[in-house]
């Protein structure tokens, strides 16, 4: 296992190029499976996640792979069968469901563990799938999905689940019929999911919005498409920026899909302004604690929450953090305590008080964002932090450590 070496105290200055989104990669991958054709995609992150998917597609059946900076998918006979060794790396991998139902009206998929940050159910995607006439049985850990062709039909989320809403929407286009989606997930993901399976042939409209409406067609053909940026990747350096008094530039960024973001950060006191070369982030001198509520897009992202803490550990004042979107969501607080942080948990909420000087420690990633909180933190603080388990970190964000370097961090990747 690899650590990270962080010597912090510099201030980033310079251009960080956001890399495409993984968590509209990975659904537009599977999506994918279903097309009788070639699919080329462009602004595909390398990312382990994104390996974790292709090998899973090469099982599925489909010859899958990156060629130069473009990844290229062609289905082949399909095998409906997601193992468990793949699935417990990657939650997502329940995303071939919708497809595998769809192309060929079963499936057998490990059913996904729960995470670090929550049980991480699929309750919401079986439900609906059934509602379009699948079946589902479990045997052994695995979901054994059967049904003749799925129906379209009027679902309504009890939540609006990313995931579920996805999967609805791939399933949903090879239906026999119109389904309307309610309730469904608004996230920029989705939408490009969304206009991904359009520009495939499918017919969906209300993409963005909470009711999205898809008209079942036969087939589905091979296209060319570019993957939206990743505006998580985004709020991640534009927090790097903000923690070290710091002057950057983000290109190839997102930046109407971070209004939350922006405006939170805005709120304590972070100078980010839209310029030619892109995104320029920049803090206005003291930063202030703020309060926020992760909630579903259009709200606060539950994926910037860790970040944003490190942030507030180190602005004058306090804050609160409410976590509504997953159950155990702090795990990075209590490693930034050991790094001086005055955090004090309870339940669904922090309470930061905020102008802790922070001091460099050994510290172990938990998740994905946890991991980039602590990296962060470690970018502020006096002295040396060692951050361990970044394979975690691995998953969504790409050449990190080169990505800060270029802007003047000391930091650097070593064996365990
Ligand atoms: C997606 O996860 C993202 N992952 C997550 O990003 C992100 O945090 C999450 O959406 C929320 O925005 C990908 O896109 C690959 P959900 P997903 O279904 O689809 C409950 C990252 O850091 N729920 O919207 O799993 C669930 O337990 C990752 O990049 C059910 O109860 O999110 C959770 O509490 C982490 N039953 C809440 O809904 C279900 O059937 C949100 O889940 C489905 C979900």
């Amino acid at each position: 296992m690899d650590k990270l070496i962080i010597d912090g105290g510099q201030a980033l200055k310079g251009v960080i190029r956001i890399s495409g989104s993984k968590n509209a990669a990975l659904p537009v991958l599977f999506a994918a499976l279903m097309a009788d054709g070639d699919v080329i995609l462009e602004n595909v992150p390398g990312l382990r996640d994104i390996h974790t998917t292709l090998k899973l597609l090469t099982l599925l059946g489909c010859d899958s792979r990156f060629r130069g900076e473009y990844v290229e998918v062609r289905a082949g006979d399909l095998v409906p069968e997601a193992p468990y060794d793949l699935v417990r790396t990657m939650r997502a991998s329940v995303l071939c469901l919708g497809p595998l139902l769809a192309k060929l009206g079963r499936a057998r998929v490990a059913l996904p563990g729960g995470c670090a940050i929550g049980s991480r159910p699929v309750d919401l995607h079986l439900r609906a799938l059934e509602q379009m006439g699948a079946r589902f049985d479990l045997d052994s850990g695995y979901i054994m999905g059967t049904c003749q062709r799925l129906k379209g039909a009027h679902i309504i989320f009890d939540f609006p689940t990313v995931g579920g809403t996805e999967n609805l929407l791939m399933a949903a286009s090879l239906a026999d019929g119109e389904t309307v989606l309610e309730n469904s997930a608004r996230e920029p993901e989705v939408v490009d999911l969304a206009n991904f399976l359009n520009a495939c042939g499918a017919r969906i409209t209300g993409q963005g919005t909470s009711v999205i409406t898809i008209k079942g067609v036969s087939s589905l053909k091979g296209c060319r498409y570019r993957v939206m940026s990743d505006r998580i990747e985004a709020g991640t350096y534009m927090v790097a920026g903000a923690i070290t008094q710091g002057d950057l530039v983000l290109s190839n960024c997102p930046f109407e899909e971070l209004e939350a973001v922006v405006a939170k950060l805005r709120e304590m006191g972070v100078h980010i302004e839209k310029e030619k070369s892109g995104i320029r982030v920049k803090p206005n001198g003291q930063l202030n604690c703020v309060d926020l509520v992760t909630l579903p897009y259009p709200g606060f992202p539950t994926d910037m929450q860790a970040q944003i803490m490190a942030l507030m550990c180190v602005a004058d004042g306090s804050g609160m953090i409410k976590e509504t979107i997953f159950e155990n969501r702090f795990m990075h607080a209590l490693e930034l305590i050991r790094m001086g942080a005055r955090i004090k948990l309870s339940g669904q909420t922090a309470m930061i008080r905020g102008g802790a000087r922070l001091t460099g420690a050994p510290v172990m990633a938990s998740d994905l964002r946890a991991s980039a909180s602590l990296v962060l933190a470690g970018l502020a603080a006096r002295g040396r932090t060692e951050v361990r388990r970044i394979y975690h970190l691995d998953r969504g964000y790409e050449s990190m450590e080169q990505k800060l370097s270029a802007v003047g961090a000391r930091i650097s990747r070593e064996k365990e």
